[in-house]
């Protein structure tokens, strides 16, 4: 079985055509200050505490083939991600998902990655002691993109486990409210590069395996998929694969997992909402299980995992052809408070 071209079916397949759009959201859209605009015109205030303290949590879904995946999840896990960092997102479950599923249908995209964030925002009134703050809503939706495309995953991607850097301790900022803190891993990300690898995997002080820039990291071993269970985000492309590894009858354990481990795997893939499942052909410049590309169980699961999420599965479609009324600001919507 060979990895499915997924990016090369998205740019030339019908299904994945884009719909009408205005010439101004080619590049995507955003919401930000309670209006749609186009992508280029969404800017933030310079002093939002999200910009300069990375005081905000956030999340990522995309839609494939015209379908929002796993919308309800992505927003429990937001609302846990605000109500962890004690932030209230000014607007409702239902006007978010609202919001981003105008800002899908005004770029006209099939295929699209959905941000979104709320952040501390700025100070009422100046004053950093009391610490009196408005929440901001932030949106921006582009076409979808996959951290690794198609060549990449085809041929397995070259990983590095850090050595010059550990993921920041849940005790420090809980890894599992999807959060801005991210230095940690682009730094073991830029590490990795100098080193001739592709992407990285971080441990935790223990040498334990967290996760990787964007992505949580499975292995398998003797036919068992493995994955960490704690210092990381909950994915919900990890789930996706708990879900497929059911129906494929594979065994999946989610617990305490040594650097070491990922090194003698037979196979191992990361996992994220912008490029699915990512194929590991190397680890620390070990190619995995003798081979030299993605094993049979990961490449199952790639194919698996895009056919059924062009199928349409736990996917709400998006209906392009009814318009929506831009002018109508959210912010009259705004519930007090
Ligand atoms: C740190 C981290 N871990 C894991 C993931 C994967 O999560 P999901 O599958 O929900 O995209 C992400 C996604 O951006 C992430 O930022």
């Amino acid at each position: 079985m060979q990895i499915i071209e997924a990016e090369k079916i998205i740019a030339n397949d019908p299904k994945h055509a884009r719909a009408t759009y205005a010439p101004e959201y080619e590049k995507g859209s955003a919401y930000t200050q309670d209006t749609y605009r186009p992508i280029d015109q969404g800017v933030v205030p310079i002093t939002d505490a999200g910009f300069i303290h990375a005081d905000a949590a956030y999340d990522v879904v995309s839609a494939s083939a015209g379908y929002l995946f796993r919308m309800q999840d992505h927003i429990k896990r937001f609302t846990a991600s605000c109500g962890k960092f004690g932030l209230v997102n000014p607007y409702t479950e239902e006007e978010t998902v609202e919001i981003l599923t105008n800002l899908v249908k005004l770029a006209g995209l099939k295929d699209a990655y959905i941000w979104w964030a709320v952040t501390r925002g700025e100070l009422e009134d100046g004053n950093r002691v009391k610490a009196k703050y408005n929440n901001k809503f932030y949106a921006f939706v582009t076409p979808y993109l996959f951290i690794h495309g198609d060549e990449s995953r085809i041929r397995g991607i070259k990983v590095r486990i850090s050595t010059d850097y550990i993921r920041i301790p849940p005790q420090a900022v809980d890894p599992t409210a999807k959060n801005f803190h991210w230095m940690d891993m682009k730094l073991s990300l830029f590490e990795a590069l100098r080193h001739g690898a592709e992407w990285s995997v971080l441990t935790d002080a223990d040498d334990n395996l967290t996760e990787a820039p964007g992505c949580n990291v499975f292995l398998i071993k003797e036919g068992v998929l493995k994955t960490p269970d704690s210092g990381c985000l909950e994915g919900i492309t990890r789930q996706t694969v708990f879900d497929l590894a059911d129906e494929l009858n594979l065994g999946v354990e989610a617990g305490k997992l040594p650097a070491q481990e990922l090194v003698d795997a037979d196979e191992a893939f990361l996992t994220s909402t912008a490029g699915g499942v990512m194929p590991i052909s190397h680890v620390n410049d070990r190619p995995l299980g003798g081979r030299n590309g993605p094993g049979e169980q990961t490449t199952q699961i790639h194919n698996l995992y895009w056919n059924k999420r062009w199928a349409g599965w736990l996917g709400d479609p998006i209906d392009y052809d009814t318009g929506i009324n831009v002018a109508v600001s959210a912010e009259n919507r705004r519930r007090p408070g």
